[in-house]
């Protein structure tokens, strides 16, 4: 296989995972880790996750304890990333630096033919340049690293469309840094606990110390001004939703699939019917905005059960935590 040869070789290839594309490179060759950085403009202090194609290939790379390998056998292949004290195998440019390494195991099958083509685990962060929305099909990693990188694996659309839940599993009772597909209610059956850091639906304040790197991270802000509007009354949240609505300016109403024709001649688009729909199309529906050139950006948002609380993270970073609730 082409692509599992250029990653042996140190090369860097774009491929898709089933929650979002990444840009693997051999996550035990500094070089090559050190290319991720460069290629998508990202700061050396955020940490990469390391994935494999099978449980066993984390021994290697950190200890893992009784916790971590439950949560192995109940979600992998799959969206979960655990935190795990890392061995010296794994560079620290790899990890920037931290005692923990990020693993994960993908579920989908090109990622997993790919690891084991390459027989070496893969580093990868998601494919976007730091500051765009992740990829969710091969048409956006092109966009981001066309002239960058030698090759992108064409998967087709990512299957959950929000990045893994990053869980770290070093305590006695885990926490997830950052919420995904497998959720808290999810990780709790199986672990018996878990909590989410406070941070996940709030921004950091000034100097506050962030458990995982990525939330201090700038995220990525369309370009037009973003409201996010919810509440149980949904008759209320369209009333809303077409009160804030300017006709002067270029405005787009991002609302579940049931309520398309709730406003009149304003212009709407589809952001799914249901939480998990809403994930999957949540970043092609950013990129839509700024090529569209929308200037005010409203949307219907989800309560925060089950995967909600991962559509609400990302939708609430991209609106500057502009969250109305009525
Ligand atoms: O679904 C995903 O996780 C995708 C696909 C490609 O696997 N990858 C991804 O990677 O989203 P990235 O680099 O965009 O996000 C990784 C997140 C960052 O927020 C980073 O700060 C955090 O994981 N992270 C990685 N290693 C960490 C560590 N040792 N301690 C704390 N946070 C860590
Ligand atoms: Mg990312």
């Amino acid at each position: 296989m082409l692509a599992g040869r250029l990653i042996a070789e140190g090369q860097l290839v774009g491929f898709p995972t089933e929650t979002v594309y990444g840009l693997g490179g051999n996550a035990l060759d500094e070089k090559a880790v050190r290319g991720i950085f460069a290629a998508k403009g990202r700061p050396a202090d955020n940490p990469l996750i390391v994935h494999v194609s099978a449980w066993e290939e984390t021994e290697t790379l950190c200890d893992v304890n009784a916790t971590a390998k439950r949560l192995m056998d109940a979600f992998w292949p799959g969206p979960l990333t655990l935190l795990l004290p890392k061995k010296a195998i794994v560079p620290d440019v790899t990890t920037a630096g931290l005692p923990t390494v990020a693993v994960r195991c993908p579920a989908h099958e090109a990622a997993r033919a790919l690891i084991r083509a390459a027989k070496v685990p893969i580093a990868a962060p998601s494919g976007n340049l730091s500051g765009r929305p992740s990829p969710t099909a091969a048409a956006h990693m092109l966009e981001d690293m066309d002239g960058r990188i030698p090759l992108i694996l064409d998967g087709g659309n990512c299957s959950v469309g929000v990045e893994s839940t990053v869980l770290d599993v070093t305590g006695a009772v885990p926490v997830i840094y950052r919420p995904g597909g497998v959720t808290r209610e999810m990780i709790a059956a199986v672990a018996g606990d878990c909590t989410v850091a406070d941070s996940v639906m709030r921004p950091l304040k000034e100097g506050e110390a962030a458990p995982s790197p990525g939330m201090r991270h700038r995220h990525y802000a369309p370009k037009g001004q973003m409201t996010i509007v919810r509440g149980e009354d949904e008759e209320k949240v369209i009333s809303t939703l077409s009160r804030l609505y300017d006709e002067s300016e270029n405005a787009c109403i991002l609302c579940h699939a049931d309520h398309l024709d709730r406003f009149g001649s304003r212009r709407v688009q589809n952001f799914g019917g249901s939480m998990e729909e809403t994930a999957r199309v949540l970043f092609a529906a950013l990129r839509d905005m700024d090529e569209k050139k929308i200037t005010r950006i409203l949307c219907e948002g989800w309560g925060e059960k089950g995967v909600g609380l991962a559509v609400m993270n990302r939708m609430a970073r991209a609106a500057a935590f502009d969250i109305l609730e009525v």
